[in-house]
């Protein structure tokens, strides 16, 4: 059944392609960690603005973890892709991979996660269009971000009840297999 103001999620799919020039290395030659997570947050929000038709924010982001170390002179290609729309926030799944051109190898160095909302012109979060799920892997991936905003939730609520109590009874013995010592 189709229904109105919901969109296809091959209509926001969105590819950005970079080399990585000297100027983006850190003083151990690889690229800048920042230098990526910028270039991802510009994809993710060209690929959710396009989805909402609308100015978006970056709320959150997920799973950034730098598998593989990125070269000078790799092309990076960050695939963009809406996996998940609520009423104004939309998960946002980003892969990126890197390929050196000269020994031909492509390396995925991180899939990550970036929830973005949409503002309207006062500046107040507004209505997105739903998602029409083509394919398996499309379900696959709405299920999952369904998933993990549960799971954050949980995640969120154990540890705000661990911290409430280490304040009421700090437990030094847990430190006790680890690097440090108190010094109070
Ligand atoms: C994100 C923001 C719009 C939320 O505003 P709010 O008044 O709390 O609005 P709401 O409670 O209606 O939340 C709006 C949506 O954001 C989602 N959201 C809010 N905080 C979130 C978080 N930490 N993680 C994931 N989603 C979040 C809500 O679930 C809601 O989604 P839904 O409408 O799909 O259900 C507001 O905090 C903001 O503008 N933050 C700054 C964003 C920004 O400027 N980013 C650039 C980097 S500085």
């Amino acid at each position: 059944m189709e229904k109105e103001n919901y969109r296809q999620v091959l209509y926001s799919q969105t590819t950005l392609n970079e080399l990585m020039i000297p100027a983006y290395a850190n003083f151990g030659g690889k690229i800048h960690g920042g230098i990526l997570l910028s270039l991802m947050d510009k994809v993710a929000y060209a690929c959710a603005s396009k989805h909402a038709g609308n100015y978006c924010v970056t709320v959150s982001v997920e799973n950034v973890d730098f598998l593989q170390p990125v070269d000078v002179g790799e092309m990076v290609s960050m695939y963009a892709s809406v996996h998940y729309v609520g009423r104004t926030s939309m998960v946002v799944g980003i892969k990126v991979i890197a390929e050196n051109f000269k020994i031909g190898t492509v390396k995925h160095t991180n899939t990550s996660y970036f929830t973005m909302v949409a503002k309207d012109d006062s500046g107040k979060p507004c209505e997105v269009p739903g998602l029409i799920l083509e394919n398996k892997e499309e379900v696959k991936r709405f299920l999952e971000a369904m998933k993990r905003r549960e799971l954050r939730a949980t995640y969120k609520t154990e540890l705000q009840n661990a911290r409430l109590a280490l304040l009421t009874a700090p437990e030094s013995a847990l430190l006790e297999e680890e690097r440090c010592f108190i010094k109070l």
